[in-house]
């Protein structure tokens, strides 16, 4: 290995692409025939598409291998695609699938401990050193970022303030009080934090605040000045998804801000296109497609994001870097960093009888924040049968639902039947998303 590492990182970090590719194959091997031996559901895979584990002489035999999708995970809930035994399980995750029922992931002692390494070194990527104050406003709980932040910024050697989510008056009076180096939380939500200072006539000189790394949603340059020029920080992106890990599968570097670098010594990427599956080289527009190397507990094989992406060439690290996030593949949208399926507020729709399946979803951004509305009709029979106190309480009930199984708050409008355009031709089309595009 290179030992001309760079001081504060890990000699893989600066190491060259044959030894890089290198430890990538010997591990890629062992994570292929780890699934196979242990994950029942993915060797029937394999059978079906006719590979073995011994068919992966080089990194492009890849290829040959089927892809995990997460309607496997569904398939399989909760437990079914775990690699080793619950008693060696320490830690559940869990991420919002397509229905009512979440996709589960766990982790091994090692995996946790691999995970807060891969925590850690993102966050020196982005500018964080050992001896910071990290206040962690990702939401703690099954959601990967709160508690998979935590161990790292820990790892690290930084004093944690384990804050989570909401409560913007004290995220703000917590800063002012106890002067952190930096935050961990979403983008648009630093934006209400940012603006909470500018209501209380705090200065961003005068916001202890060093370095953001944001995550978990999409956000672009636009947004990154405006964090960086509101808070007088250096604002770094954060990217990883709940089935490969959690945050921290890839970071920038904030010396160059220009995408995050993807932790190739432990996620072998690939972009494929979306339609044939056919892998694309480098550079190309498509889907970002996962294979875990050293996960034990949940691994995962060719796990396709549903992320549209690009493979950048290294720059500021020896691995490849992706390109901004923009759009997904399939109709999950983030609504203040919570993933939200369509298909989930339609199950909370159906469930009260009074109203028909005919909804649509309406997101706008008033201010910094998402704005959600649901509309939706009632059935025939009831229409003009309630009256206009019943139909708002029955409005009242779906939005506590949504709330209480999705996570997000929204305003719910329930019209009379037929009241809503019905698609003719094709799929019909549930969300309108107004929110502004990002720059
Ligand atoms: O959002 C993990 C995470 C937590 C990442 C905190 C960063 C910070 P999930 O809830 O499973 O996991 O959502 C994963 O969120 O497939 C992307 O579509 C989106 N996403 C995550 N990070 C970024 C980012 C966490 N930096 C899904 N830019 C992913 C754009 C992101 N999209």
């Amino acid at each position: 290995m290179n030992q001309q590492a760079k001081p504060g990182l890990h000699a893989i970090e600066s190491a060259s692409r044959d030894e890089i590719s290198a430890l990538q194959l010997e591990r890629l091997k062992w994570s292929v025939r780890h699934t196979y031996d242990n994950v029942a559901p993915y060797r029937a895979k394999c059978e079906a598409q006719g590979v073995h584990p011994d068919d992966l002489k080089t990194l492009s035999d890849l290829s040959k291998f089927p892809f995990m999708t997460k309607i496997d995970l569904r398939d399989n809930y909760p437990f079914g695609l775990f690699a080793k035994p619950m008693k060696e399980v320490t830690r559940l995750h869990a991420s919002s699938g397509t229905t009512g029922k979440p996709v589960v992931v766990g982790y091994t002692r090692k995996d946790i401990d691999n995970w807060a390494d891969l925590i850690a070194r993102s966050l020196y990527a982005a500018g964080v050193r050992p001896g910071d104050m990290v206040q962690n406003s990702y939401g703690y709980g099954m959601f990967t970022g709160g508690v998979g932040a935590h161990y790292g910024i820990e790892r690290l050697g930084c004093t944690v303030v384990p804050m989570s989510g909401g409560q913007t008056e004290k995220q703000v009076s917590q800063i002012m009080d106890f002067k952190p180096d930096a935050i961990m939380v979403t983008p648009s939500y630093s934006l209400v934090i940012a603006e909470e200072f500018e209501r209380l006539g705090v200065s961003p000189e005068d916001i202890s605040l060093r370095v953001g790394v944001f995550g978990a949603e999409p956000w672009g340059e636009g947004m990154r000045g405006e964090i960086e020029r509101k808070l007088g920080i250096d604002a770094v992106d954060i990217y990883g998804l709940t089935e490969v890990m959690g945050p921290g599968v890839a970071c920038e570097c904030v010396e160059s801000k220009d995408g995050p670098v993807i932790w190739e010594d432990h996620f072998y990427p690939e972009i494929i296109d979306p339609e044939t599956g056919e892998v694309l080289p480098d550079g190309s527009e498509g889907e970002l497609v996962f294979t875990s190397l050293t996960k034990e507990a949940f691994p995962v094989i060719r796990y396709r994001t549903r992320d549209l992406t690009r493979l950048l060439a290294p720059s500021s690290r020896a691995f490849r870097r992706i390109g901004k996030i923009g759009a997904r593949t399939d109709d999950m949208l983030i609504v203040r960093g919570v993933n939200v399926f369509p298909s989930q507020v339609e199950e909370q729709i159906l469930r009260d009888k009074r109203l028909a399946g005919v909804y649509q979803i309406h997101l706008s951004r008033t201010g910094l924040m998402d704005d959600v509305e649901v509309h939706c009709e009632l059935q025939r029979e009831f229409t003009g049968r309630l009256t206009p106190q019943e139909v708002q309480l029955c409005a009242k009930e779906l939005q506590h639902h949504i709330k209480t199984h999705i996570g997000i708050s929204t305003k719910v409008v329930i019209v009379d039947a037929d009241q809503l355009p019905r698609t003719l031709t094709g799929k019909a089309r549930r969300v309108y998303d107004n929110r502004p595009k990002l720059v």
